[in-house]
């Protein structure tokens, strides 16, 4: 069986006092900015065509002509764009047993008593939630988007698939906006977790008390390789 790991090759301790630790780089920093961004602007796009009271919202496109264009590919650059964060970190997302016991004990979460906890490794229960259901609901998005996509694919489906896959399109587009609600609450809500997509890194504090299971196989792994 494949050894568990939690840590990606570039986190590290960083020897200074406070002491700090490394946890994303910086592309992948502007890879997750771009995928923010561009949902944001399909959000927004899009809710312009969701019903016609917030159709004002065109204007910040350009129009409902450019904002119709344009939507696609928008659409097209934040499915790149997760995909390749997707690639970077599905390993570090995956389920494990302690992560349902950090579930059955969120209240221990909400009243902050963390260390009646289980050791967890880069991610939570939450965390690792959140990263599959973008990931579902884009992709869901992204094939619902290319069935309605009528000025590039008038041919694609019959009429009445094109109707399901418009539902099935703001559907998912709610539940997507209500996932990134979800997950800006979190990262403001935990405090010193911004920091960590801001300048890459986070306190040795924050990385022993939130993911200790990822901080202590930094160490051993620093302490094997002094030089990494
Ligand atoms: C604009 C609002 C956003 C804010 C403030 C924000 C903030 C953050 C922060 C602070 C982290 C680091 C969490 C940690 O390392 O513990 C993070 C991670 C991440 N964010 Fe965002 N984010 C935003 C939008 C998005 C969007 C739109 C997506 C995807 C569609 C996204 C996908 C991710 C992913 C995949 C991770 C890595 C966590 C994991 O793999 O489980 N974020 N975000």
């Amino acid at each position: 069986m494949a050894r568990r790991v939690y840590s990606e090759p570039g986190d590290r301790i960083v020897s200074r006092d406070p002491v700090e630790v490394k946890r994303y780089g910086g592309l992948t920093r502007l890879n997750h900015w771009v995928t923010a961004i561009t949902l944001i602007l399909l959000a927004l796009s899009g809710f312009a065509f969701f019903d016609p009271s917030l159709y004002w919202l065109s204007g910040l496109f350009g129009g409902g002509e450019t904002t119709r264009w344009l939507h696609p590919f928008i659409g097209i650059v934040l499915f790149l764009s997760f995909m390749l964060l997707f690639l970077q970190l599905w390993r570090y997302n995956i389920m494990r047993r302690e992560d349902l016991v950090w579930l059955s004990n969120f209240r221990d979460v909400v009243s902050g008593h963390e260390e009646r906890l289980p050791e967890l490794g880069k991610y939570n229960f939450g965390q690792k939630f959140v990263f599959w259901a973008m990931f579902w609901l884009i992709l869901v998005l992204i094939i619902s988007g290319v069935m309605i996509w009528y000025q590039f694919f008038p041919d694609l489906v019959s009429v009445e698939t094109r109707r399901i896959a418009l539902l099935t399109h703001s559907v998912s587009a709610v539940l997507i906006i209500l996932t990134l609600i979800l997950h800006i609450f979190a990262a403001f809500w935990t405090r010193g977790t911004l920091q960590a997509m801001v300048s890459g890194r986070v306190t040795g504090g924050w990385a022993w008390r939130h993911h200790r299971k990822w901080l202590r196989e930094l160490a051993r792994r620093q302490r094997a390789d002094p030089a990494e």
